[in-house]
């Protein structure tokens, strides 16, 4: 267990916050698409203000190579300063002279945001003297940016052996949801996987097989485990090894004795475009010159109805390009269904055809078969585009969590240490 900024004693400190608003904005405007990594750290902001603490934010922006005027924290700092009601004082660089006049020039509850830790290329390369420099800003350090605690760099990293280092809500909450898949989830569990590439995510099904109850595969990354079992997949996109890796998860699962559900129907077209006409055809007659873009409709109602068994379900990786309307129909009703489902509204599964086969752990099995939940069932939803998708579908509220992470959560949920995380201090 890893000390939060409850833990420690914060009132009137300098707390150099490191927070992750890598957020999509368009570069050169202060527009900003999607603020909730702005809106999930604000619990630590909060919390720290009302006790007198100095804030000091900081944070990286996209991937710069220098100074690069496109990706200044500005519009960040602005949204920041909306939401907090109250001035947001931007540092002219994250480190130097004139940037620790202004931190020690801070009062009670102000807040300094360093500018784009990523200017300096000794961030990356987490140097010492870097990290020691961070450091020299502030008492305190205290790590909110989970979607950064997979970077070994100065600002997550290096800076927590300088300072006492503790975690903010947001970090501690997504260790605490994320661990819970891994650790002691409410059977059964279920992992939904999507996306485009089986090879992204194969660590984390490889982790995630040794303890769900049932996998279910949606998305571009169908193609290699449709082709796994022979089926042909058209003009579908398709990594070279995909078809050896699926089959490699699904004798992994067999062996494990826990359910693989792949698409049986899919929709598709010649073209990934807005315009580009759909139609459903069966995942054993996908003709040659057409592609994988969604799971199809008997599909979708296999899988809600699996998905309504379960008692704690991880989200990762829409079921199609939800982007165009025409392939968006399986990751809205998946959405729909799990935002149900987390508030206990789901309707009880009206077939017996979906079969569980986690017998013996599943607390919710009776004697006639898998038992519907009666509480919300805890539905986790990865970061990255599932989070887009959830969001742009307006369900991101009705969910257990959705994580802030794309990458950090990937690497935790294959069960590896991040090095932000595994800095902080423990609680005993
Ligand atoms: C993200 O958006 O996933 C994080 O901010 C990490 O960004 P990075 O991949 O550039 O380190």
């Amino acid at each position: 267990m890893k000390k939060t900024v409850s833990d420690i004693d914060v009132s009137g400190a300098r707390c150099l916050v490191r927070v992750d608003f890598n957020v999509p904005f368009e570069p050169g405007t202060t527009t900003i698409s999607d603020d909730s990594r702005i809106r999930a750290a604000l619990p630590t902001i909060n919390y720290l203000r009302e006790r007198g603490a100095r804030v000091i934010l900081a944070t990286h922006v996209g991937r710069p190579k220098g100074i690069d005027d496109a990706l200044r924290v500005a519009p960040m700092a602005a949204r920041l300063s909306e939401l907090i009601e109250s001035p947001v004082t931007v540092a002219p660089d994250s480190i130097g002279d004139e940037t620790q006049q202004l931190a020690a020039a801070l009062g009670p509850g102000d807040v300094l945001f360093l500018e784009n830790t990523r200017f300096h290329p000794e961030e990356e390369k987490n140097d010492p003297d870097h990290s020691a420099a961070l450091a020299s800003l502030a008492d305190i350090f205290v790590n909110d940016a989970f979607g950064s605690a997979h970077r070994a760099h100065a600002s997550t990293e290096g800076v927590a052996h300088i300072l006492p280092a503790v975690a903010g809500f947001l970090l501690d909450k997504e260790i605490r949801m994320l661990g819970s898949i891994l650790e002691s989830p409410r059977r059964p569990l279920a992992t939904l996987m999507g996306g485009a590439k089986v090879g992204d995510k194969m660590a984390v099904m490889e982790r995630l097989i040794e303890t769900s109850d049932m996998l279910l595969v949606g998305g571009g990354m169908a193609a290699a485990f449709l082709e796994a079992r022979g089926l042909r997949t058209g003009k579908s996109l398709l990594e070279d090894d995909g078809p050896l890796l699926a089959a490699r998860i699904e004798s992994a699962a067999k062996a494990r004795g826990i359910q693989l559900l792949i698409p049986t129907d899919v929709v598709v077209a010649s073209e990934l475009s807005a315009e580009a006409e759909a139609s459903v055809v069966s995942t054993d007659a996908i003709p040659a010159d057409k592609m994988l873009l969604d799971i199809g409709p008997a599909t979708r109602d296999a899988y809600t109805r699996a998905l309504r068994l379960c008692q704690t379900i991880l989200w990762n990786g829409p079921m199609g390009v939800f982007e165009f309307q025409q392939f968006a129909a399986g990751t809205r009703a998946i959405g729909e269904t799990l935002a149900q489902h987390a508030h206990g509204n789901s309707p009880a599964p009206h077939s017996a055809t979906t079969r569980h086969s986690g017998e013996g752990r599943n607390p919710s099995r009776g004697p006639t078969g898998p038992q519907p939940p009666r509480a919300g069932a805890t539905v986790i939803v990865g970061g990255g585009s599932t989070a887009e998708a959830v969001d742009s579908l307006g369900l991101a509220d009705a969910m257990t969590h959705v994580s802030t992470g794309g990458g950090a959560a990937l690497e935790f949920l294959e069960g590896r240490a991040l090095p932000g995380i595994a800095a902080l201090q423990n609680t005993t």
